[in-house]
């Protein structure tokens, strides 16, 4: 199992949520986060004239998938995500150990 995290446009969340569904994805954690990547938060109209850096808004998902999901989640959050400007964002894999669902105690594959 993995653990996808992934940072994005807000404007592309609803565009993300609709694409993961359509490809029978369910489940997803959304949080309102703020950072910056190599550009160090300056945005394109600003570049060159802004020293100092600036956290921008972002979108993180969580979303976690079986093994057979996986190669298929990952390309279709990313292409869902994807504008080519600078700022799209960037997406973390990590391995996971292990998921409870709460209501039925199903543990592992069977609890995704
Ligand atoms: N190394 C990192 N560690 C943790 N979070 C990061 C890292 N790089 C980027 N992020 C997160 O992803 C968001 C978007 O990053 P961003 O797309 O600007 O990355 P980038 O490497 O600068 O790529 P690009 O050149 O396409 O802008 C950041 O605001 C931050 O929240
Ligand atoms: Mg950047």
């Amino acid at each position: 199992m993995k653990m996808i995290v992934a940072i994005i446009r807000p404007s592309r969340l609803e565009f993300v949520r609709d694409a993961l569904l359509n490809e029978g994805i369910l489940g997803m954690t959304v949080s309102d986060v703020r950072g910056y990547g190599r550009q160090k938060g300056q945005v394109e109209q600003y570049r060159g004239s802004r020293m100092q850096i600036d956290f921008l808004p972002k979108i993180k998902i969580e979303v976690v998938v079986g093994g057979n999901l996986f190669e298929k989640a990952l390309q279709t959050i990313r292409d869902a995500a994807r504008t080519d400007h600078i700022g799209d964002g960037k997406i973390f894999v990590l391995d996971l150990e292990n998921v409870v669902r709460i209501r039925t105690g199903e543990e592992g594959h069977e609890a995704i």
